[in-house]
């Protein structure tokens, strides 16, 4: 039997399978998920000896387990390193899902559930592509290493000490991601490059207790508005982030380059529908496609402080906190820009309050060449998949792991995104189409098996 047909043959296995790992709520960033942290992993390790890796090994580190495995049975052909994650976002607010989270649900052509498209989904994609070859074939075409973490939503904190300590082992030709969205529907991509991620919080204290704004207010400095008025003050009229030498590292961004992302088939109606907003703004001087995937931002992601439970509390909060973050294009370097941001920070607060300033994660940007012949080769394989040619695109989002992989290894990172950019990833009603899920499959499956001829 073909492998097309094979696959074909099998979608309702597949997709009844990928419910069963969504159905596990592996949420990293909260402790009282462990268990379920525990019990993805070893269901990765299981369906990892299903498709048919022999070594197969659950890595515990400080946080939670790496998955391994590698099948290096294919002398002569190349070796390819695949990632992905097995956590997901929490689900919250869980009153804004129309079918629970946890519990996936097929609607209108579309597989809902937290983790369908980032990445529980996408990862599937690639074991179900293996294990399909694996049966029509007998063996893998090439020799495959496989990655799967369980901490990447939550900044990838013990990757990079495993990476360092087992570089002999996790070397490759090339790494392969499906972590990442096509530019639109119908519009299979590889993604040439991500911007990388500072995380901060700031905690800011007044005065040493909560006061009764009757009692005090008009006569003490409150943080809550010192808080927002810092906030004020760090974008220009122009929508450029007010921080001295911010942008000096930027690298410059070819006229040629430029011109090829905004001559990709964006649709704009396609982004306005999906964000909603009544206007659009942006860094002015660049299109909104340049917005997000060449330039650098600065985004507030959550203040909080005082009451904002039920009816009214007259109080002068004693601390008001913000959550923000960098997202860095090349040539910054997180580490050089989180220190402008810090003192830039302390120079604009009065001192009226103390602040105390963390550095949460930071996270390199990436961009790379795409002529290796590996992209020819993905390129044909997701027309296989598609019946479209691939474009190559730039995104606004952060995996920490390519930076460290292609910094480590110099080799080949080819990012095959199955998502869309409207599939509310990290929001209500996440969901993965289920032509790109199967339509995956077939071309990663082709993908693979087109490799053994490089
Ligand atoms: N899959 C995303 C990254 C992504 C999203 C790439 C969209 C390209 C387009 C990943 O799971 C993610 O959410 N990463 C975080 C960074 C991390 C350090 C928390 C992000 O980008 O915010
Ligand atoms: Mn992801
Ligand atoms: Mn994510």
């Amino acid at each position: 039997m073909n492998l097309a047909e094979f696959i074909e043959g099998r979608r309702d296995q597949h997709l009844a399978e990928l419910c069963e790992f969504l159905r596990i709520p592996s949420v990293s960033a909260k402790s009282e998920h462990k268990p379920d942290i525990e019990r993805a992993s070893r269901w990765v390790a299981d369906h990892l000896r299903a498709a048919g890796f022999k070594t197969v090994e659950i890595v515990p580190t400080n946080l939670h387990p790496l998955v391994y495995a590698e099948s290096l049975e294919a002398p002569g052909k190349p070796t390819i390193l695949f990632y992905g994650h097995y956590d997901v976002q929490p689900a919250e607010p869980l009153d804004l899902w129309t079918s629970p989270a946890f519990e996936p649900t097929v609607r209108n052509g579309n597989l809902f559930g937290r983790g369908t498209a980032d990445d529980k989904g996408q990862v599937h994609i690639h074991l179900k592509a293996l294990e399909s070859l694996r049966q029509v074939n007998g063996k893998f075409p090439i020799n495959v290493k496989v990655l799967i973490e369980g901490e990447e939503e939550v900044g990838s904190v013990s990757l990079w000490d495993y990476v360092q300590k087992n570089k002999e082992k996790l070397k490759a030709d090339a790494l392969v991601v499906s972590d990442t969205a096509m530019l639109g529907k119908g519009v299979p991509s590889i993604t040439y490059g991500l911007r990388g991620l500072n995380y901060y919080q700031i905690e800011l204290t007044g005065p040493a207790r909560d006061l009764h704004s009757g009692v005090y207010g008009g006569a003490v400095p409150n943080p809550l508005t010192i808080l927002t008025e810092l906030f004020a003050k760090l974008h220009d009229k122009n929508y450029r982030a007010v921080v001295p030498g911010f942008y000096d590292q930027v690298a410059k961004v070819s006229k040629a380059e430029r011109k090829a992302l905004n001559a990709l088939p964006w649709k704009r109606k396609e982004f306005e529908k999906a964000v909603g907003a009544p206007v659009y703004f942006g860094e002015a001087g660049f299109t909104t496609i340049e917005r997000i995937a060449i330039r650098p931002t600065f985004e507030l992601n959550g203040i909080w402080g005082g009451y904002i439970g039920e009816g009214a509390k007259t109080v002068i909060p004693s601390k008001a906190f913000a959550k923000f973050s960098t997202r860095l294009v090349p040539n910054q370097e997180p580490h050089k820009i989180a220190k402008l941001v810090e003192k830039h920070i302390r120079k604009l607060l009065p001192k009226a309050v103390h602040c105390k300033f963390e550095v949460l994660s930071t996270g390199k940007p990436w961009v790379a060449p795409y002529h290796a012949p590996i992209f020819k080769k993905a390129q044909s394989a997701l027309e296989k998949g598609f019946g479209k040619k691939a474009v190559f695109i730039r995104e606004g989002g952060s995996i920490p792991f390519v930076t460290q992989m292609h910094d480590t290894f110099k080799v080949p990172c080819v990012l095959i995104g199955f998502g869309l950019p409207d599939e509310n990833a990290h929001a209500p009603d996440e969901h993965i189409a289920l032509e790109n899920y199967f339509g995956g499959i077939k071309a990663i499956a082709h993908f693979y098996a087109d490799l053994a001829a490089l």
